[in-house]
């Protein structure tokens, strides 16, 4: 078994320890975060940290690297208060991955990387119209992380959209059927096969 120290990790070259600890810990859902400025300007951004907080209240969270290397939805979400989440799907992927380009603030990734924004209900912050699983938010927290000036970015779901089909009788969403993407690190992406459906877990059973 090969053995990776703290050490050896600090020694490491840049891109190859972003590599080993981005991908470390794993698959990860990936989406595109739409947002907007105060004056309606769009940008769209792909995010793989977004995870569960909680379900009642339905709170979703995602980590936002430092303020100068990825500074625009950040921006626009404090601005605003609001923001969609939308699955990637394969159809779309290599837009889906161009969004992470560092763009000018004055030149929308919709346009850039040939994604269509909607709107739908009152929500200021576009969807994404290609995407078949998306939810808008509204901002609750943003936590800084000292550690690495990262934030931890906290919303709860205003509205969820799905494309027929997709939704279980249980309220399970068929994800691998629809398909969503997943990823490891920032290029690589992955299509999941559910193995098992287990019952909830009770001690002794
Ligand atoms: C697969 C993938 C996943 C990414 N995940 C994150 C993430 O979770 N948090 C983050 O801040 N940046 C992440 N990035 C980088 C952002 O997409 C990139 O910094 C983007 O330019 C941010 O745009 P913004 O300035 O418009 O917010 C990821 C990039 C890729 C390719």
């Amino acid at each position: 078994m090969q053995t990776i120290s703290s050490t050896d990790i600090d020694g490491m070259e840049r891109f190859y320890r972003a590599n080993l600890v981005n991908s470390l810990t794993g698959f990860k859902s990936v989406s595109l975060i739409g947002t907007a400025n105060a004056a309606g300007k769009t940008n769209l951004g792909i995010f793989s940290s977004i995870v569960h907080i909680g379900s009642n209240p339905a709170l979703v969270g995602y980590i936002n690297r430092p303020i100068k290397a990825a500074p625009h939805t950040l921006a626009n979400i404090e601005a605003t208060g609001t923001y969609t989440i939308n699955h990637i799907h394969p159809e779309f992927l290599p837009q889906a991955q161009q969004t992470s380009a560092k763009y000018d603030e004055s030149i929308s990734e919709f346009e850039a990387v040939g994604l269509t924004p909607q709107y739908l209900e009152d929500i200021a912050a576009p969807f994404v119209l290609e995407s078949k699983v998306k939810y808008a938010l509204t901002l609750q927290q943003i936590i800084p992380i000292s550690l690495n000036d990262t934030f931890l970015v906290i919303g709860k779901i205003t509205s969820i959209h799905l494309e027929k089909n997709i939704l279980n009788q249980d309220g399970f969403l068929n994800l691998d059927q629809v398909p969503s993407l997943s990823c490891n690190g920032t290029g690589t992406y992955y299509l999941a096969n559910a193995i098992a459906d287990l019952p909830y877990a009770k001690p002794n059973q």
